[in-house]
């Protein structure tokens, strides 16, 4: 079954072919950084304009690189949410003019349940159930995945998302957007012990998530210092920072896979490319028997693949939308 897919929710134009869920024939990211970096982050009018821009070339590039035709195609898939309202809405507009054009049915996705499926594809025989951690620039969510379409949500974040919070604290520090990758690259020359930012666990059976704190924790840091005159280490203060931030993740989420007796650990989301987060969950899966999955890096961040294959599992699922679909900005896992 070919699957074509649409991902508009944020600043990455992207359209990918699938075929069965798990193989990429086409996955074509075309990526607005560098138009929003001289703002400090993503301006949603300016992103619309870029996705409504382009988004027929990206198509037909998906189209052209998986080699197929049109006609081949069995199912659209697309992101409806979350995401920005905008952006959304111009990936939708033309997943429901496909549909309608070539009497197709169509799916809309959950944009985090797409970053789920992005294991799928990296790991051809990963199967529910398991434990995962969803991180990315918007949320951070613990699940426990029973199926390939049902979730139990058990943590969230209440304030501020991992990425978020990588985001924010670069940005004091004067790094470009985003800044969870220089940060990643700083904190490897860094030392993590240099200065003891909190770890917030929030109570003790809570598997939500709070990082406002760190980062205030951090700028506080950076105001103090440059009150009195004294020189910021930046690789020390990135490497501290984003200790204190995987020490909270990893431990929740080993906590989490305990309680549930699952000996898999997924990571997901534009988090999941961090190297620190991904050698400390291999380090401690290998202590405590959990095998640990992730995706390449460029199916960690946003792409149309994952949306194909969620779009793939939802539509076997019967889980079928119609051309009444609509999007929702505030789409939460269930
Ligand atoms: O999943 P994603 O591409 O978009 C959303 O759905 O939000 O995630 C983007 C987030 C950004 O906050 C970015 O700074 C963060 O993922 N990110 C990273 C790394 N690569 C991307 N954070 C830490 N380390 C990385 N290597
Ligand atoms: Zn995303």
């Amino acid at each position: 079954m070919l699957t074509l897919a649409i991902e508009t929710s944020c600043d990455e134009t992207s359209c990918a072919v699938i075929r069965d869920g798990r193989e990429v024939l086409s996955n074509i990211i075309s990526s607005q950084i560098e138009i929003h970096k001289r703002f400090g982050g993503v301006v949603p009018e300016i992103a619309s304009r870029k996705h409504i821009e382009i988004i027929n070339n990206i198509v037909q590039e998906a189209i052209d690189k998986a080699e197929v035709e049109f006609e081949d195609i069995d199912l659209i898939g697309v992101t409806k949410g979350p995401g920005l309202v905008g952006a959304l809405l111009i990936g939708l507009s033309t997943a429901k003019a496909l549909a309608y054009a070539l009497d197709k049915p169509i799916v809309g996705v959950n944009h985090m349940e797409g970053h789920i499926c992005a294991n799928y594809i990296e790991h051809k025989d990963l199967k529910p159930p398991f434990t995962c951690l969803i991180v990315s620039g918007g949320h951070s969510y613990l699940i426990y995945v029973k199926g390939y379409t049902d979730y139990e949500l058990i943590g969230r974040t209440r304030d501020d998302a991992a990425g978020e919070a990588f985001d924010k604290v670069a940005r004091t520090l004067g790094l470009a957007y985003p800044g969870g990758p220089l940060i990643d690259k700083l904190a490897r020359e860094g030392n993590k012990d240099a200065i003891d930012f909190p770890r917030v666990m929030l109570e003790k059976d809570s598997y939500d998530f709070s990082f406002s704190g760190l980062k205030t924790a951090v700028l506080n840091y950076i105001n103090n210092m440059e009150q009195k005159g004294e020189k910021i280490v930046v690789e020390d203060v990135a490497a501290s920072f984003q200790q204190a931030l995987l020490d909270v993740l990893v431990d929740k989420s080993f906590k989490l896979a305990r309680e549930k007796g699952s000996n898999k650990l997924v990571i997901a989301g534009g988090v999941a490319a961090n190297s620190g987060l991904r050698e400390m969950m291999e380090s401690r899966g290998k202590k405590e028997s959990v095998d640990i999955f992730y995706p390449s890096r460029t199916l960690c961040t946003d792409n149309a693949a994952m949306i194909g294959s969620a779009a793939y599992f939802n539509y076997q699922a019967g889980n079928e939308s119609d051309l009444h679909l609509n999007v929702n900005p505030n789409l939460s896992l269930n």
